[in-house]
């Protein structure tokens, strides 16, 4: 069955969207669910606390996938699947985001298109998908 598709969105800063995703992926994963977060923040906080490695460091961040024209492509070179919480998977972002999500606009893609064509891809390999955004309202990116 297609994953749930959890989005957690305010145009505040520090109200707890982070806090939740990480928390909400940890508890629903200890009760046997399959789960993917995916960071859409580019200060890459959810990617902190799941990544083993320092986000900074990852070769692929989920900006990538949302430009490829075949994310499925590339999503093994961009999934972390060892996080330090069990069942749960992270599409992780950093720094880098923030220039990708300048030129996802440039190039007039369409930045929630695109993040629906990547959740699509995975939607039946996972149980909920949880979805940390950056504190803005307008767009995806
Ligand atoms: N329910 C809560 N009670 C108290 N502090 C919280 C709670 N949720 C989050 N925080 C704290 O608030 C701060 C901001 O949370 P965070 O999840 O990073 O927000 P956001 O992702 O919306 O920017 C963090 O220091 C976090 O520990
Ligand atoms: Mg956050």
């Amino acid at each position: 069955m297609a994953a749930k598709v959890i989005v957690m969105i305010n145009n505040k800063g520090g109200v707890g969207k982070t806090t939740l995703t990480t928390n909400l992926g940890d508890g629903l994963g200890r009760l046997g669910n399959n789960i993917l977060v995916i960071d859409l923040d580019p200060q890459g906080n959810s990617s902190s606390l799941l990544s083993p490695v320092n986000p900074e460091r990852l070769g692929m961040n989920v900006g990538d996938l949302m430009m490829a024209d075949d994310p499925l492509i590339h999503l093994g070179k961009c999934l972390i699947e060892e996080t330090g919480f069990k069942r749960v998977n992270l599409l992780p972002a950093n720094l880098r985001l923030d220039i990708q999500a300048e030129e996802i606009h440039m190039k007039m893609f369409n930045a929630s298109f695109r993040l629906k064509k990547v959740v699509d891809e995975v939607k039946d390999l996972y149980d909920y998908i949880i979805i940390d955004c950056p504190p803005r309202l307008s767009g995806v990116l």
